[in-house]
């Protein structure tokens, strides 16, 4: 049984760019975001308010939020680890925000310098003043089925930090992939796991293709009943934190194989292309979405 419906959550005006070494001018991030804004995809992830010591791709933040055209009906949430990344982002008006965490612990102090105990209780912080606010918090887990200097990670430690996220109340909790490294068997045990704490509804996968797996573990992911989806325009991206993981899946393929399957997502697969082809020209790259290649050449 597959969902009829499955959310897609696009990343890549974050987690893809984030991981650009060449700073990507304002005006064609600001140009991405409003092209994807006209697709039909319910939930943007427009940037990050971390530290620009730590990733300047992300310093413009603020600039790029108050610059974009809000469609109706489109969420920009937005990454912010601690209480100075969500005022600034709550000051640059953020309406919803992401905070993210790790299952490995070496991954959390190198990606958000401190312990996994740590960034709960920045998380906490967070999420209660977001709470006072209205403001709907997004929660990450990173390193779900391997870590970039741990190597494998229990299952049992991503359902806890799952766990941790969904009781202090974030309403999805969204597990990532980092570095690409899981298949279809690793997910199904994650997933096994997860689900015991935390309901399929409110879980969203985020694949990253490093060994080409993202499409059959969300495939996996779908028919264990999660029905909402993470990925990046022409799979763009990678994470600064984690050398050697590429982009995330593209968000043309999962479209394809989708409505493949007679899975509605409201989007317009032709309008995706058309927004990876405008940031592939100003990147001066190549796509790297099977279909978006195969489309460009009939
Ligand atoms: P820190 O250095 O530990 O923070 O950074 P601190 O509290 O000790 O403060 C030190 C300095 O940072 C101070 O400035 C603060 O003001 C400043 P100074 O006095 O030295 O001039 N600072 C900030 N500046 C801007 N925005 C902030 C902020 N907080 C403190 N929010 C921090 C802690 C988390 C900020 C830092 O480690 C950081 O920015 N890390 C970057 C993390 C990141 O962006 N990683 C990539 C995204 S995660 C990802 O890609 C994975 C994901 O896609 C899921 C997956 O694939 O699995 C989500
Ligand atoms: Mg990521």
């Amino acid at each position: 049984e597959y969902p009829e419906f499955v959310k897609i959550v696009e990343v890549g005006p974050r987690d893809g760019l984030q991981n650009e070494k060449e700073i990507v001018p304002t005006e064609v991030k600001i140009q991405l975001i409003d092209m994807l804004s006209g697709t039909g995809l319910p939930v943007i992830e427009a940037t990050s308010f971390v530290s620009s010591k730590w990733v300047p791709q992300m310093a413009d933040h603020s600039d790029v939020l108050r610059g974009i055209q809000r469609a109706p009906h489109v969420q920009y949430p937005v990454l912010t680890p601690n209480m100075q990344g969500f005022k600034d982002a709550v000051a640059a008006g953020a309406t919803e925000v992401a905070v993210f965490g790790s299952a490995s612990e070496t991954f959390s102090k190198k990606n958000i310098n401190c312990s996994i105990d740590e960034s709960m209780l920045r998380f906490e912080e967070v999420i209660n003043t977001a709470k006072e606010q209205q403001i709907p918090v997004r929660g990450y887990v990173s390193c779900a089925l391997g870590c970039p200097h741990e190597g494998h990670i229990e299952p049992s430690k991503v359902s806890e930090v799952a766990k941790r996220l969904y009781a202090m109340g974030c309403y999805e909790i969204s597990l990532g992939d980092t570095i690409g490294v899981g298949t279809p068997g690793s997910m199904l045990k994650m997933l096994q796991s997860v689900m015991e704490e935390v309901p399929a509804h409110a879980l969203a996968v985020h694949c990253h293709d490093t060994y080409g797996q993202a499409l059959p573990n969300i495939l996996t992911a779908l028919q264990m009943g999660v029905c909402v989806v993470d990925s990046a325009v022409a799979g763009l991206g990678g994470c600064p934190y984690a050398q050697g993981s590429s982009g995330n899946v593209s968000t043309e393929d999962v479209l394809y194989m989708l409505h493949g399957m007679g899975i509605e997502t409201g989007v317009n697969l032709a309008k995706v292309i058309e927004a990876g082809d405008f940031i592939c020209n100003a990147l001066r790259r190549e796509t790297n979405s099977k279909v978006a290649q195969a489309t460009g050449r009939m």
